[in-house]
Parts: C-alpha cells; sequence; structure tokens
C-alpha cells in the first residue's frame, strides 16, 4: 500500500509535540550495544524480585475465587491495595489512617500517569506550574507538551528554595494580574531526580505558609518516587499531606511501586486531600482506561500483606549503596574532581548530579556530548532539568542499571573525556 494522501489533521494535543530528549539518548544507547549509559533512570535488572512475584502469583491462583484477579478492577484501584498504600504513608509519616484517608488513594499505572492525570485536569495552555530548580525532566517535557510554563522556583546556592523571593514573584505576578495562571508547585522531595536532596520538613512549611499568605488557590505536588530508596536511612521529613501546615491547600502526594520493587509491574498511587481535583483525574482515568491492571495490583497488594516487600527493600538498598559508591569512587581515583567536576554524594536514590567545570558546555549535541558518545559513555544532559533557566553545566549519571564492572568502565570513559577536555582548555 502506498502511503495516503489524504492528510487527516489532528487535535491540539500535539501541536507543541517536542521530540523526548530521553527517548533520543536511549535510541542512542540501544542503537550502540558498544555504549555504556548512565542515562536512563533504569532499576537494577539482577535484584529484580522474580521469585517473589512467582510466588505472590502461586499463592493468588491458589486461592479460592481466584478468577477475579484475572477480572476487570476498579477505576480508582484495588480497596486492599489502596489500604496497604495509605497504611505505608501513615506509618513513615508516624499518624494514624482511618476510612477517608484511603478514599483519598488512587492507583495508577506508575506515578507517571497520576503526574499526567493531575496536570491534565488542573492546567490549560498557558498556565505555569512552578518546579524545583532543577527539577525531573520527564515531568518538564510533559509540561511544555501541553503549553503550560514550568517556571523554576527562586533557589538558593545549597539547593534550598528562596522562599521570600518566591513570595515577591508571586505577588509580582498577582499585580500583574496573572495569579490565576499560577496553578501548581512540583516538588521531587525526596532522594530528587536529578540531584539525589530532599526537602526538610521546615522548609515544605515555609512554603505552606507562603501559598496561605499570597491565598490563592495553588496546588501541590509531591513526587515522592525514591522515598523509599534511602540507603541507611530514611529522610525525616513528613509529606504534606501529613502536615497541618498544608491544611485547606490542594496537595498531592505521589509514590510509586514500580522503584522500591520492580518497574514493569508500573503501578504507582496518588493520595489526593482535595475531593474535587480527585474527582476530575478520576474522571479522566476512567477515559484512559478504566482501572489500571487488576491482576498486577492484586500482586502488589500480595507482597505488600507480608514481608516481602520490605525484605526487597533491605536488599536494594544496599545494592544501590553500592552503586553509588563504586560509580564516586571511580570518578573521584579517575581524577574528575581533579579537573574542575563537583558533585555531592547522595544518600538514596539513583543519581550523581555533576557539576562541570565553569563554560563546559554538556547539552545534547555539544562537543562534549559528542566526545563522549564517541568514547561510548551516555549520559542524561543537565540543561534538560531545567525550566525556564538556561544552565548548560550540569551531568546527570544513573548508577541504577549498570553493574559494578560496568559502572566503573562507564565512569572511567566519562573522566577520560573530562580529562581530555580539560587539556583541550588550558
Ligand atoms: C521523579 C519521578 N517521578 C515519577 C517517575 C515515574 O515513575 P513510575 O511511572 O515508574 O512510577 C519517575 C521515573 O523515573 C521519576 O524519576
Amino acid at each position: 500500500m502506498g502511503s495516503s494522501n489524504l492528510n487527516v489533521s489532528y487535535s491540539k494535543l500535539g501541536q507543541n509535540l517536542v521530540p523526548s530528549a530521553i527517548a533520543s539518548v536511549m535510541t542512542i544507547a540501544l542503537e550502540n550495544p558498544n555504549i555504556l549509559s548512565l542515562a536512563a533512570g533504569f532499576t537494577d535488572s539482577h535484584s529484580l524480585p522474580v521469585l517473589d512475584v512467582s510466588d505472590a502469583v502461586k499463592s493468588l491462583s491458589e486461592r479460592p475465587g481466584s478468577a477475579e484477579y484475572l477480572q476487570y478492577g476498579t477505576n480508582q484501584g484495588r480497596s486492599a491495595l489502596r489500604s496497604r498504600v495509605a497504611g505505608r504513608l501513615m506509618t513513615q509519616d508516624g499518624i494514624s489512617i482511618d476510612e477517608e484517608d484511603r478514599k483519598r488513594v488512587f492507583i495508577t499505572n506508575g506515578s507517571q500517569q497520576a503526574l499526567f492525570l493531575a496536570t491534565q485536569v488542573l492546567c490549560d495552555t498557558g498556565d505555569i506550574v512552578f518546579v524545583e530548580s532543577p527539577s525531573y525532566f520527564v515531568y518538564l517535557e510533559m509540561l511544555k507538551g501541553e503549553g503550560v510554563e514550568a517556571r523554576s522556583l527562586p533557589t538558593r546556592g545549597d539547593g534550598s528554595i528562596d522562599l521570600p523571593a518566591l513570595e515577591k514573584e508571586l505577588v509580582g505576578i498577582r499585580n500583574a494580574g496573572e495569579i490565576g495562571r499560577v496553578k501548581a508547585v512540583y516538588l521531587v522531595s525526596y532522594f530528587s531526580n536529578p540531584t539525589g536532596e530532599s526537602r526538610s520538613e521546615e522548609e515544605k512549611i515555609e512554603l505552606a505558609g507562603v501559598l496561605r499568605r499570597i491565598g490563592e488557590p495553588i496546588a501541590v505536588i509531591e513526587d515522592a518516587a525514591y522515598r523509599d530508596l534511602y540507603f541507611t536511612h530514611e529522610h525525616p521529613a513528613r509529606s504534606i499531606v501529613s502536615l497541618n501546615a498544608f491544611e485547606g491547600i490542594s496537595c498531592l502526594y505521589l509514590t510509586t511501586l514500580t522503584k522500591p520493587f520492580a518497574t514493569g509491574l508500573k503501578i504507582g498511587s496518588g493520595f489526593c486531600t482535595d475531593a474535587k481535583w480527585l474527582e476530575r483525574i478520576l474522571w479522566l482515568k476512567g477515559h484512559h482506561d478504566f482501572g489500571s491492571s487488576n491482576f498486577t495490583q492484586a500482586i502488589l497488594e500480595e507482597v505488600l500483606s507480608d514481608d516481602c516487600f520490605d525484605n526487597h527493600l533491605r536488599i536494594i538498598r544496599r545494592i544501590y549503596q553500592e552503586k553509588m559508591n563504586a560509580l564516586h569512587a571511580a570518578l573521584c581515583d579517575g581524577g574528575l574532581t581533579e579537573v574542575g567536576w563537583s558533585w555531592k554524594e547522595p544518600s538514596g536514590g539513583l543519581y550523581l548530579w555533576l557539576k562541570a567545570p565553569e563554560g563546559l558546555d554538556t547539552r545534547m549535541g555539544s562537543e562534549f556530548w559528542k566526545a563522549c558518545c564517541q568514547n561510548g559513555v551516555l549520559y542524561v544532559p543537565g540543561d534538560l532539568c531545567y525550566g525556564g533557566v538556561e544552565v548548560f553545566d550540569n551531568v546527570r549519571l544513573s548508577f541504577g542499571v549498570l553493574e559494578q564492572e560496568k559502572l566503573k568502565e562507564a565512569a572511567s570513559r566519562f573522566t577520560e573525556t573530562a580529562i581530555s577536555f580539560s587539556r583541550i582548555k588550558s
């Protein structure tokens, strides 16, 4: 069949279509088997819980009425799984849960779907979402695709949010008659992607104070995708949905069962304190899929019903700490800090966030990027992680997926490239 010249016209949805940068990075990695990718935020393949999942499936299949798991489920998600999710959150935050809390939880196809649904029902083209500087670049791409402006929160040198500056900026937006465009603040507040940093409880409370003083309906989305992936100590800050300071502010707390357990199961969840927002999210989810896979949810319900999930977490926390140490040590031993690169060792998550020597352009397509590709190593260019500000000299390295030996090899390729660039400069 030849190609049609009866071209259809498309809806407005894809009018801001921007090619996905991460998709391009992944294509390069897949097309070049010799390349080692420190780019993808994948998890450790060797420790994926194959036996746990197989045991859970066996025990589900042996249960009376087991066919139910292969039937459609509900749009909001399995009630027992929602209780487990609410229960985990309340244990982490040290508060009690009731029936009302369970009603605020919904299950999605990964937290990515929750982010998408929540943003779609909140934002129109031209609206503004404040994001951390830097932030989760896949969300930034999503905002761009929807014609929503991702505006960087004013940020101090230590990475904390400059809240007085934010208040001033919001007052300015209000004075300009534009405050209705500001729909939300988005935080990745535990062992963040990309920086590995976490937000303190005080900072969250102060943010709530600013929003309260501004007195406009601005929601807060807290993405806790990496909260469970601490190395030795959980981060002590409670989530926004457990802090009294956020009473009356529309809050959405997102978490996921992919990163801490099995990415391929692709189940995430949201806890929404605003009943109307939740109603809209569920309305849209109804049109997407009228419920995430009932069977996959049942598997997770099963693994969460005893120690299985937490035992798995204990294993992978150690693995990720060792991997982080291996990558960090290999970069240091190779001499990367001596040629002006710097980073902090994170205490959780999957990423090292590197600052290049002043003036070194690390963007996709830059000379440094090309040299890294030629030398067989990939990274995520840091500029992708900023909304509305141009910063060209950061690099995100993921230690999640490569085995330790490969991590060391990738680090050595990266370091060699960086050193060769410092020679060119001097
Ligand atoms: C900060 C953050 N949020 C959300 C997600 C989406 O995760 P998932 O859809 O697998 O739950 C990711 C994945 O990398 C992430 O890094």
